[in-house]
Formats: C-alpha cells, sequence, structure tokens
C-alpha cells in the first residue's frame, strides 16, 4: 500500500531511514575510505576492515589501512594496487604475512608493519618489492635479524626495527647486500652485548645505527674497531656510568661522523661522577660528539682532554657550572650549548678556545649576563646567543675587540638589549638577528652605523619605533632587513631607508602604517621582496613601483585596501611573480571594475585568492573577489547611458525652455486667456501697452488727452490699474486684454528693443484672432526704425479691424493723431448714460 506512505507517520520515517540507511551501506561497501587525493590518496583508518576494499582504484598511489583486522595477508593480498607506493599497515592485528603477499606491489617504496603481532613470516613474505626503501617495523615482534627474508630488498635505505626482541646486534650476512642502507634503529630492543665481528655484514659506510635505550652491558674490546658509521646513537644505554665509560674504552677504532650519547630526561641512571667518562673518546675518531644528560658533568669541574680532537662538540641538557673548564689547546671548533642553565655567558672560559669558529648558547632560560665579553677568538666567526634570558647592554667595540671576524651575530629571542652607539671602525658582521628581543635606541639614534658589512638584520618585534631618518645610516651593503611588528614615528614610512640602496628584501610587515611616502622606497632599486602586509594601507602610491623595477614578490595582504587603481595595475612591475592582496577590504562596486577583470585575468601572479573576498557593498560581502560578476556590470552600465542621456535630454529641454521661455509662456497665456474670456465684463476702453521708458510719452500724449478731454475714455495703465502683489502676466490678461475693447500698442525704438514689450504685443495679435475682441491700434512714435517695424508687425499692419497710427511731434500731426484715434476707440464704445448725457451736453 503504498498511498499509505504519504500519510506522516512514525512508522514510515523509520521505514525511510532505514532504506537510506541500506542504501547509504551499499555505496560504502565500494568504498569506504576517505579519498584524500582522488585516485591517488585513499586512507581507510579504522573501518574494521577484514580485506582491501574493492573501490579504491588501481591508481591508488597512497593507502592507509591501519587500525583494522586484516590478521592474514595471503598471496596477491594489494594485486591489483600496482601503482602503490605508500602501505600503512600499522596495527591490523596480522600475524602472519604469506609468501608473495606484495605481489605487484613493484613501486611500493613504503611499508609501515609497525604495532603488529607478527608470527609467522613465510620465507617469501618480502619478495615482489623491488623499490622498497623504507621498512618501517616499530613493535612487530621481530626477534632474531637471521630469520627476517628481507635479504634481497636491495633498494632499502631505512630498516625502523624499534621496540622488537632483537637480542643480538650480530647482523646476518644478507645485509652485505643493503648497500644504500642509511637508517638502521634497533632502539629499544633486547641488544646486551656487542662482540667483535658483530658489525661485519655491514657494507655502507653512511649508516645512521641507533641503539638507544638497549641495556647494554658488555662490548668486547674492539667490537666497532674498523666500522664507519654516520651516526650513533647511545642514549640511555648504560646502567651506570662506570659501564659507559668501559663501553667507550672498549668501542675503540670505531670511524663515526656524529656520536650522540647520554640518557633521557626521565630515565635517571647515570648518577655517579666519573671524570674519567669520556677518556675512551680518544681512542675513537669523532667529528661531532653530541652529549645530552651527562649527569657525570654535573659537579663538572673539567671536559675530558679526549673530546680535543673533536671538531664539534654539542651539550644539550645538561648542568654545567660556570667553573667548568675546557682543555687548553683544544682543536674544537664548534661549541654548543642548549638548556644547560647557564646563568651568564661563559666568555671567560670558552675564550681559551682558541680555534672556536661557532659558538652556540641557546635555551637557557635563566641566562641573562653578557658582561664578560670573548677575548682573542680571532676564528670566531658565529656568535649564536638566541632563545635566553638576556638583559644587557651590548658594546659593539669590546664585542668586536675580542672577535674581530665575527660574522654572524644572534641575539635573538632574549628579554631586553640596549645598543650602544659606538663604533670603532668597520665592523665585518653580516648577519645579525635581534628578532624578539626588546631593544633599546635603534629608531632613536643611527645604532648601525659601523656594521657597513651588514648583509642581513633582522629587528622584528623589538619594540622598535622608528623615529630617527638616520636609523639605518650605514647599513650600506644590507640585503635583507626584517623589522616586521615594529613603529614608525606617526605610523608613517619616510625617509628611513633612503641609503639602504643595495636592500633586496623588506618587511615591514604588522607595523601599523596607514602611509608609505613615495620617497621612501625610491632608492631601493634592487628590491626583490615586499612585504607589507598586516598594515593599515588604503594603497600604495602608484609611482612606487616604478622605483621597485625588480620586484618579484609583493605581499599586501591584510591592509585596507578597496581596490587597485587603474594606474597601479599599468605600473605593477613586470618581474611580479607572486601578489597577495588577500584580507583587504575590497570594494566590489562597478566602479572597480577594471580592477576586478584584472584579478580574474591574473590567477597566476595573485595568492591567496581564496581569501580575496569582497568588503562591500553589503550584498557582496564575503563573496570571492574572483567569483564577482562583471556581466552585472554591463548592465548597470546601460544604466549609466540611459540615465546620462536622460540628463542630457533634460538639459536640452532647459535650455531651449529658457530660449523660448517667452513662447511657452504666451501659450500659456492663450490658454487661459481663452478660458477665463468669458467671465470678465469690459471695464476699460484701451489697454495700452508700451515701453516703460516712453512713461512720460504715455502720460502726455495719451493719458491726459484721452481720459480728460470728452468723449471720456478709460485707459489701462500698468502704473495705475494694475493690482499689486498679483503677478503680471495675469494683471495682462485679467486687466488688461480680457477687460478691455482695445489694445493701443506704443511702438517706439524702446518698444522694439524689449523682449517683454514684444511678447505683450505677440500676446495681443494672438488674443485677438483667439476673441475677435480687442482689436489693436498700433502707434508708432517717430525715430523707429521702418524695416524693423515692418518685420516684426507684419502681416498685422493690414488686418481691416487694426488702425495703424503714426505720431509725430508737431501740433498739427498730434491734432490729426489724436481725432483718428479717438474715432478708433469710439468704435464699438457702449456708453453709460452719464456719459452719453456728458456728450450730448457738449
Ligand atoms: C567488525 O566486524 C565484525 C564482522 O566482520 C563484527 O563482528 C564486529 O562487531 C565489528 N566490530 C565493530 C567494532 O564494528
Ligand atoms: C612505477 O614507477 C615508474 C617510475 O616512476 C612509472 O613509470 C610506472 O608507471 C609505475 N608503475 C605503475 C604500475 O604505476
Ligand atoms: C623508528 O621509529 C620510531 C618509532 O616510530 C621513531 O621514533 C624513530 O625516529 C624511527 N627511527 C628512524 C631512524 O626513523
Ligand atoms: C650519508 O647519509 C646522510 C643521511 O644520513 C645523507 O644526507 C648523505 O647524503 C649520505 N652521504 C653519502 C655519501 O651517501
Ligand atoms: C671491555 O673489554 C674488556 C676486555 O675485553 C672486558 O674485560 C670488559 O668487560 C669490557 N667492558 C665492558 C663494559 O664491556
Ligand atoms: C655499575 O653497574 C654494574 C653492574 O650492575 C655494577 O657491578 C657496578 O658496581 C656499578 N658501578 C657503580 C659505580 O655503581
Ligand atoms: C689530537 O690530534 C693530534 C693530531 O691530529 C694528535 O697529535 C693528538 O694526540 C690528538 N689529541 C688527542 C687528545 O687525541
Ligand atoms: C637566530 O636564532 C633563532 C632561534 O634559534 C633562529 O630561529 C634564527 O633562524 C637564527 N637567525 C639566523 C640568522 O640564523
Ligand atoms: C647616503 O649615501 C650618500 C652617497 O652614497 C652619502 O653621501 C650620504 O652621506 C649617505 N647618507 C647617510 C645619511 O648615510
Ligand atoms: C609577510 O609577512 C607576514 C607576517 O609578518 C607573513 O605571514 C607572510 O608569509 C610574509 N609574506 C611573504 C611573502 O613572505
Ligand atoms: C587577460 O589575459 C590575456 C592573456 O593572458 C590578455 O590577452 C587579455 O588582454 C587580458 N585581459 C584583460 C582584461 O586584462
Amino acid at each position: 500500500m503504498p498511498g499509505k506512505c504519504v500519510v506522516f507517520s512514525p512508522a514510515c520515517i523509520t521505514f525511510s531511514l532505514a532504506m537510506l540507511f541500506e542504501l547509504n551501506l551499499k555505496t560504502r561497501s565500494l568504498n569506504p575510505c576517505l579519498e584524500v587525493i582522488p585516485g591517488h590518496s585513499y586512507r581507510c583508518m579504522e573501518l574494521n576492515l577484514t580485506r582491501v576494499p574493492s573501490g579504491i582504484p588501481n591508481t591508488a598511489q597512497t593507502l592507509d589501512l591501519s587500525f583494522n583486522p586484516l590478521k592474514i595477508l595471503f598471496s596477491n593480498y594489494f594485486s591489483s594496487l600496482f601503482a602503490l607506493r605508500f602501505l600503512d599497515l600499522t596495527r591490523c592485528h596480522l600475524w602472519k604475512i604469506e609468501d608473495h603477499a606484495f605481489w605487484g606491489l613493484n613501486n611500493l617504496s613504503v611499508l609501515i608493519l609497525t604495532g603488529n603481532p607478527l608470527q609467522i613470516l613465510e620465507p617469501k613474505a618480502f619478495h615482489n618489492l623491488p623499490s622498497l626503501q623504507r621498512l618501517i617495523a616499530v613493535e612487530a615482534n621481530f626477534s632474531p635479524l637471521e630469520s627476517l627474508p628481507i635479504g634481497h630488498l636491495t633498494s632499502l635505505q631505512e630498516l625502523n626495527f624499534s621496540h622488537n626482541d632483537i637480542d643480538s646486534l650480530k647482523l646476518p650476512v644478507y645485509f652485505s647486500c643493503l648497500i644504500f642502507l642509511q637508517h638502521l634503529s634497533f632502539q629499544l630492543n633486547r641488544i646486551t652485548s656487542i662482540s667483535v665481528g658483530d658489525l661485519d655484514a655491514l657494507s655502507s659506510q653512511n649508516l645512521t645505527l641507533v641503539l638507544s635505550r638497549n641495556d647494554i652491558k658488555y662490548i668486547e674490546l674492539n667490537a666497532f674497531a674498523g666500522v664507519h658509521l654516520q651516526q650513533l646513537f647511545l642514549r640511555a644505554c648504560f646502567e651506570n656510568s662506570s659501564i659507559m665509560q668501559a663501553s667507550i674504552q672498549n668501542m675503540s677504532g670505531l670511524h663515526v661522523n656524529s656520536l650522540v650519547l647520554g640518557d633521557y630526561r626521565n630515565i635517571r641512571r647515570l648518577e655517579s661522577f666519573n671524570k674519567n667518562l669520556l677518556d675512551g673518546l680518544c681512542n675513537l675518531h669523532l667529528q661531532e660528539i653530541t652529549l645530552i644528560e651527562i649527569k657525570s658533568l654535573q659537579t663538572g669541574s673539567s671536559f675530558s682532554s679526549c673530546i680535543n680532537n673533536i671538531s664539534m662538540v654539542r651539550v644539550v641538557h645538561t648542568f654545567i657550572s660556570e667553573a667548568a673548564y675546557f682543555p687548553t689547546n683544544s682543536n674544537i671548533d664548534q661549541l654548543e650549548f642548549k638548556d644547560c642553565q647557564w646563568k651568564k655567558v661563559p666568555a671567560e672560559k670558552l675564550s681559551s678556545l682558541k680555534k672556536l669558529k661557532v659558538i652556540r648558547i641557546t635555551h637557557n632560560k635563566y641566562l641573562r649576563g653578557f658582561e664578560v665579553y670573548f677575548t682573542g677568538l680571532l676564528n670566531l666567526e658565529v656568535l649564536d646567543i638566541s632563545v635566553n634570558s638576556l638583559i644587557t647592554h651590548l658594546s659593539w667595540v669590546h664585542l668586536l675587540e675580542g672577535a674581530p671576524n665575527l660574522k654572524h651575530l644572534n641575539l635573538s629571542f632574549n628579554s631586553e638589549i640596549h645598543l650602544k652607539i659606538e663604533c670603532s671602525g668597520p665592523a665585518k658582521l653580516e648577519y645579525l638577528d635581534l628578532q624578539h628581543t626588546r631593544l633599546y635606541l635603534p629608531g632613536t639614534v643611527p645604532s648601525f652605523l659601523c656594521l657597513n658589512n651588514l648583509i642581513y638584520l633582522d629587528i622584528s618585534y623589538t619594540g622598535t619605533n622608528v623615529i630617527a631618518e638616520c636609523s639605518f645610516c650605514g647599513l650600506d651593503n644590507l640585503r635583507v632587513l626584517k623589522m616586521s611588528g615594529n613603529f614608525f614615528a606617526n605610523n608613517q614610512l619616510v625617509d628611513n631607508f633612503r641609503n639602504l640602496t643595495k636592500l633586496q628584501f623588506l618587511d615591514i610587515s604588522n607595523c601599523q602604517l596607514t602611509y608609505i611616502s613615495l620617497s621612501s622606497l625610491a632608492s631601493l632599486h634592487e628590491l626583490r621582496l615586499l612585504n607589507v602586509s598586516h598594515n593599515k594601507l588604503l594603497g600604495l602610491h602608484p609611482e612606487t613601483y616604478m622605483h621597485i623595477p625588480v620586484l618579484t614578490t609583493l605581499d599586501l595582504h591584510n591592509n585596507q585596501l578597496a581596490a587597485l587603481m587603474e594606474e597601479d595595475l599599468k605600473n605593477l612591475p613586470g618581474s611580479l611573480k607572486y601578489l597577495d592582496l588577500s584580507e583587504n577590504l575590497f570594494d566590489c562596486s562597478c566602479s572597480h571594475v577594471s580592477f576586478l577583470q584584472w584579478a580574474k585575468n591574473s590567477s597566476t601572479l595573485l595568492q591567496n585568492v581564496k581569501n580575496m573576498v569582497c568588503h562591500s557593498p553589503v550584498d557582496l560581502k564575503n563573496v570571492q573577489v574572483l567569483d564577482f560578476d562583471l556581466a552585472s556590470c554591463k548592465i548597470s552600465t546601460a544604466t549609466v547611458v540611459i540615465s546620462v542621456s536622460a540628463v542630457l535630454v533634460l538639459i536640452i529641454i532647459l535650455i531651449l525652455g529658457y530660449k523660448y521661455y517667452f513662447y511657452l509662456y504666451y501659450m500659456m497665456v492663450l490658454f487661459i486667456g481663452h478660458r477665463l474670456s468669458d467671465e470678465k465684463v469690459t471695464a476699460y476702453d484701451a489697454f495700452v501697452i508700451f515701453s516703460s521708458k516712453d512713461q512720460e510719452w504715455v502720460k502726455q500724449e495719451l493719458q491726459e488727452p484721452l481720459e480728460e478731454e470728452l468723449p471720456y475714455f478709460r485707459l489701462c495703465l500698468f502704473y495705475r490699474d494694475f493690482i499689486p502683489g498679483v503677478s503680471i502676466i495675469t494683471n495682462i490678461i485679467k486687466e488688461g486684454f480680457q477687460t478691455s475693447r482695445k489694445v493701443i500698442a506704443v511702438v517706439s525704438s524702446h518698444f522694439l528693443e524689449s523682449r517683454w514689450c514684444n511678447f505683450e504685443l505677440e500676446v495681443a495679435q494672438s488674443w485677438q484672432l483667439v476673441e475677435s475682441k480687442a482689436s489693436l491700434i498700433l502707434v508708432v512714435l517717430e525715430g523707429v526704425d521702418k524695416t524693423v517695424l515692418h518685420r516684426k508687425l507684419g502681416l498685422f499692419r493690414y488686418l481691416r479691424r487694426n488702425t495703424f497710427l503714426m505720431w509725430k511731434d508737431r501740433d498739427f500731426s498730434r491734432h490729426v493723431f489724436l481725432r483718428q484715434l479717438r474715432s478708433a476707440l469710439l468704435e464699438g464704445k457702449t456708453w453709460t448714460e452719464e456719459e452719453l448725457r456728458l456728450v450730448l451736453k457738449k
């Protein structure tokens, strides 16, 4: 009943879930493993697998099957996985490996069998592994070496049999075939004695042999005679120091490049002191010795003179009082003390070691003092006193007096150092590392004046505040300057690096910089790497790039850039290979479309593009810059075009509107006039339009004779009859045209010049057409240009209803003019009774 399942019942859900689960299981059973790199690398850790999952493709090179109960590796177990190079079978409960179990794995290079309780290794178990280089079988229950069928694995470079049950170092003959072997570890096995001939089968002369944590009780005299090793680890091998001493004695004749002797911190065995502990070393041939946790040096008055001929001596985690002395006439050229609880730099004692080239005194957390300097160490080139707790005033003069050939000085990771400004001629120092040590004075005064040969200077995170422009003066040969995590005055980089013309690497990240002046980088023509990440820059000056023409790496990540401007992009040096712009405040608006386009096109140059995300606009926040849709900008380009054209059209309309303002006005007037024309009653005989410059004339020649002599006419004159506070156009229409029977236009040269009068005239003319009511009386004054007049008045002059009068300033003409005017005005006049009476009385 499939229909039932539409109903939302718990039973149905359970059923569907079960189906899903089963489906999931089915697909998973094909390949339940994690695909680390598709087709290449698979992790099938801890999946309760009992065999190789069939879903692993035969292209897989890396397969991790650890923590699965495989138990037995049968023949051809991995036959389909020909390409395997790395196979991890850690803790697979393997107890048996059958013949040809690894058949077909011709390219397998690393096999890990750690943590398997192996009981049966069939004789051909490791056959068909011609490429195997590393066999790691820690805790694999291996016992006698002879029984291990590995003699044919001639490519082996590393055999790690740590933590097994091997009880003899007697190397089987097959070791003579393992000519590439470099690492052989028998750490934590059960080897108790070493005899002459045990290492005879060793063919490699370059082997690192690890015998640490075997409880070695007996080493036969000359057991190592003639043996050549690269490195020998003998940590925590001897129960007490007398056994250790005797064992070292019996190792005479061994040639080993580096010997590591001592204990582990958590194993407290070597208690008693034996001042001749290391005397046996005289009979060994060593280049390096590392002494770790040698308790016997605790009361330590002296090192054995047998370390004299060893060129490098390292002492790690061993308490050495300052009083301990070193053999005179020593040939030691490298000396290292790590974590040795010094309180002061033992300069006096070490000054006896005239051959010293390298001194390293590191990780001593109580080491604070460095007041006494070395003397007469003419060979000293490297002095590393990093990672201590030094609080000191450093005097270049004294330091370099005692070690005039010092090239490397490392004082990094200390507490605080005051650098004195003093100088006694140019020093040979080439590398100076002061990072993470609080420094006093650099930045405020030129502290490096005599370090002309310095190539490398690291003052990162030293609390330096660069105020003085000459802070770096004297560093004429500097190539690398690392000074991240410091400060610059006003958070601005100005001319601070002026003379560092050879600088190739400059790290000024994390300096809170808000501004980098153009001149500050202008002399750095050889700059190849510039790191200004983690600052607060809004940009670099586009011309900056022109001054750094060979730049290959530019790191601007974590600043406040909104985009690179077009000029920046144009000026980027052609040599640039690495540009990190991630974690900036990108503005993904279309105003930066050229940058966004460029970014899309520059994925080989740009680093960390995943972290190049938009900061604004809000709707694009956290969108990757490279995912920005450029097409969206094209649309808005169209909108821009449209709006620009709209604005243009509007402007044109406005211009036209301004130009034809009167005409528009006139149209409006026509329209309004037409609507209102019926409503008004005639109140005036004539509306006089004239230029205000002719006002006097109007008063004398029109107003007085027409209004004060019989028959009386009433004129509409703007200076007298217009209603104040009402717009002129309304007045013209309401008070002028609408309420007047006729219109008198006083045409003078002023009239013709005035746009307003012309307009009024035109309104009057049209009015005449619209209403056949107010007919026009044109009064033309003297001195009016005839041609202009003709052009302006055109045909209206000849219209029947119009009257055309010329006025001349002569008595006779004036009389005629008035008569003509009166008769024109009389036409159509309606008389009031009183007027009639008055006229008739006359
Ligand atoms: C592992 O698989 C076996 C059967 O192959 C099963 O009996 C056992 O319970 C499984 N163990 C775990 C932890 O799933
Ligand atoms: C084994 O390695 C060689 C050289 O790296 C390669 O040419 C060959 O294809 C590899 N064989 C398999 C089966 O992947
Ligand atoms: C051998 O394996 C042990 C344990 O995994 C490891 O600590 C040691 O470094 C390895 N030795 C070599 C020589 O790789
Ligand atoms: C000797 O072994 C070391 C690693 O232990 C290796 O770096 C060096 O190249 C080897 N030298 C020779 C000559 O094989
Ligand atoms: C050193 O060799 C001598 C002579 O073979 C022997 O007597 C002594 O026990 C050996 N010492 C150690 C600690 O193996
Ligand atoms: C060192 O150990 C050996 C063997 O256990 C013992 O015989 C000897 O007395 C011890 N020596 C010292 C000085 O403790
Ligand atoms: C150091 O080597 C020189 C020759 O290189 C030798 O004469 C001297 O005895 C050796 N000193 C020690 C303590 O082994
Ligand atoms: C100085 O020492 C520190 C800490 O040991 C180290 O990280 C740094 O690389 C050293 N500097 C140089 C220039 O070797
Ligand atoms: C910078 O170098 C020029 C010539 O290379 C030199 O004349 C000038 O004194 C130097 N300035 C400083 C402050 O070192
Ligand atoms: C620049 O400096 C920052 C932090 O100081 C660092 O994370 C980054 O790797 C440096 N960039 C380059 C290219 O070295
Ligand atoms: C993108 O790159 C190609 C070649 O890499 C170039 O021809 C094209 O002009 C570039 N386009 C832009 C917009 O920079």
